[in-house]
């Protein structure tokens, strides 16, 4: 796996296969090749995505399973683990940053990590000034390529701006609702793409997708295109920035996500799901 251009709004995270109890390697690498074949060419890895003691699990999957495709892009990201079942940690000063990238560069294999990311900015007593510039240290070192921020505000997108090249900011994004809108202009504004995470991801509150968005379910049926797939690609639609990570324990909802990006968006859709999302 080399560090190819970032390419396609669709990534395919990799928090699933390593984090649950029951995970099966196999099942996950057979994900992992069909969201490939599909047409997937970004994978979102992380140090915290890991069965406790194993902390480079899931790099080392994303490594074999991606074994031969020099096109795959694997971000991943560090300053965060798992201590624990329970007992997740974060620590973002430079030494910690360090070895975390040697750590990453080992498990993927590679020279220079194409896209790493500060996995938890907004809990750290660390500024994100400081812990980017030690990403910055080490993409003049060339160990990194791009460097990313994940759970931030847009105060802390323009001060981590101000103090390196950043590529990628990494936050949660719905389908269902308007979130971050700040952090998106910002990064927007910057030039700084924006990374989605759990966009179908269920609120408490609102865990059917059909209720939360009524009038892009009933174009779906009338369509005969799935909700989710058209809600992926309504959010896709509503800023240029915008990529999505999409999780996927099954085949079936790898080839899904991949299908988004190319799924047909008209103006009918568009105002349909402005209006479920409360912005009409
Ligand atoms: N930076 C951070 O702090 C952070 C935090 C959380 C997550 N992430 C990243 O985001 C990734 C995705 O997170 P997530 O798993 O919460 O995301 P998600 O895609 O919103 O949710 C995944 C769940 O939705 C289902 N699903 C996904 N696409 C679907 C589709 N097209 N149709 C029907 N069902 C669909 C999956 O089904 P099946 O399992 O049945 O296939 C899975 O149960 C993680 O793996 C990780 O890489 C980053």
């Amino acid at each position: 796996v080399t560090g190819a251009d970032l390419t396609g709004r669709i990534a395919l995270g990799g928090a699933g296969f390593s984090i649950t109890a029951d995970r099966d390697d196999d099942a996950a690498i057979a994900v992992i090749r069909a969201a490939y074949d599909a047409g997937i060419r970004t994978f979102d890895s992380a140090r915290a995505y890991a069965p406790v003691g194993e902390p480079l699990h899931n790099e080392l999957l994303f490594r074999r399973a991606l074994a031969g495709c020099d096109d795959a892009v694997i971000g991943t990201k560090g300053g965060h683990w798992r201590a624990g079942t329970d007992d997740w940690r974060v620590d973002n000063r430079a030494a910690r940053l360090r070895s975390d990238v040697d750590d990453s560069l080992r498990a993927l294999g590679v020279d220079r990590l194409p896209l790493y990311y500060v996995h938890r900015v907004d809990l750290d007593a660390v500024h994100v000034e400081e812990s980017v510039q030690t990403l910055d240290d080490l993409r003049r070192q060339g160990k990194i390529d791009r460097i990313g921020i994940s759970n931030v505000t847009a105060e802390q997108v323009r001060a981590a701006a101000a103090t390196a090249p950043v590529a990628a900011v990494q936050n949660r994004l719905s389908v269902r609702e308007v979130r971050d809108a700040e952090v998106l202009a910002e990064a927007e504004r910057l030039g700084i793409a924006v990374f989605g995470y759990s966009p179908l991801r269920a609120a408490p509150s609102a865990p059917d997708l059909a209720s939360a968005l009524p009038r892009l379910a009933a174009l779906a049926d009338d369509r005969g295109v799935p909700l989710e797939r058209l809600a992926l690609r309504g959010l896709l639609a509503s800023s240029p920035s915008i990529s999505l990570i999409v999780g996927a324990g099954r085949i079936v909802t790898a080839r899904e996500g991949a299908a988004a990006e190319g799924e047909a968006w008209d103006s009918e859709l568009d105002a349909a799901y402005a209006a479920d999302r409360g912005l009409s």
